[in-house]
């Protein structure tokens, strides 16, 4: 079992993940702004950390193995908070994820990321962002697993998704329990290790995708 960091842990992706480690049996701490908005979520291995990803947030890592980003500036927000949230918050987690000697950096990343040129949208801005932070964490030297879901929609997980990009532009979603519960099928996973992975509604079991 891991003691894991999960930053951004009041998201809609970072609650579910943080149920599901918890069930799993693994330690948590929940890297939170406002410790109300995980009152819902409780367990006595589950412990809470409040800070601010445009603080010092260093001390989060002290007594973990594994860290989860998931932590998002949001659509609502503007480039400032891109920048800082989705590139430099991410980066500084990479850093102080090193300094800690962590096992495993599980980063929720996007579709679309491994090339931002490829994209004709006004998101590329924050394509770019993720594709910078996702390449500090593959030079950085710490293991990591690198998950690259299509849209997010809230329908229920169905543990069935494919890796490759669908054709159609219609089909490139996947609903955040799904990625919720690809954390967990990746953390302490051999197979996991410096993976990069697509996610996307299909056919194949997610649990055979990631193990
Ligand atoms: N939307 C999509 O279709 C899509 C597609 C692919 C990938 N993604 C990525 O998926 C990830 C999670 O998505 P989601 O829907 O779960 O996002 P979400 O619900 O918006 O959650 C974002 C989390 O980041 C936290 N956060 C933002 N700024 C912070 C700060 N300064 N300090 C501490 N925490 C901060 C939020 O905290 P508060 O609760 O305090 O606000 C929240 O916990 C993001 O990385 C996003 O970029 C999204």
């Amino acid at each position: 079992m891991s003691n894991i960091l999960v930053i951004g842990a009041s998201g809609q992706i970072g609650k579910q993940a943080t149920e599901k480690l918890l069930d799993a049996g693994h330690t948590v701490t929940a890297m939170v702004r406002n410790k109300d908005k995980i009152s819902d979520v409780s367990g006595d291995n589950l412990s809470i950390y409040e800070g601010d990803l445009e603080k010092d947030f260093s001390t989060a890592f002290d007594g973990c193995d594994t860290v989860v980003f998931c932590a998002g500036s949001g659509a609502g927000t503007g480039p400032d908070k891109t920048l800082l949230i989705d590139l430099w918050a991410a980066r500084n987690a990479v850093e102080f994820a090193k300094k800690a000697s962590v096992k495993q950096f599980i980063m929720v990343s996007s579709v679309g990321s491994d090339d931002p040129d490829a994209v004709d949208s006004p998101i590329k801005p924050y394509l770019v962002a993720k594709h910078m932070a996702d390449k500090h964490l593959q030079n950085s030297g710490v293991a990591y697993t690198i998950l690259r879901p299509g849209s997010l929609t809230d329908e229920a997980g169905t543990e069935y998704v494919q890796e490759v990009l669908p054709g159609d532009e219609d089909k490139r979603e996947i609903p955040r329990e799904d990625v919720a519960t690809a954390i967990v099928y990746s953390v302490d996973n051999e197979k996991a290790l410096n993976r990069i992975y697509g996610l996307f509604k299909g056919d194949q079991p997610l649990k055979s995708v990631i193990q």
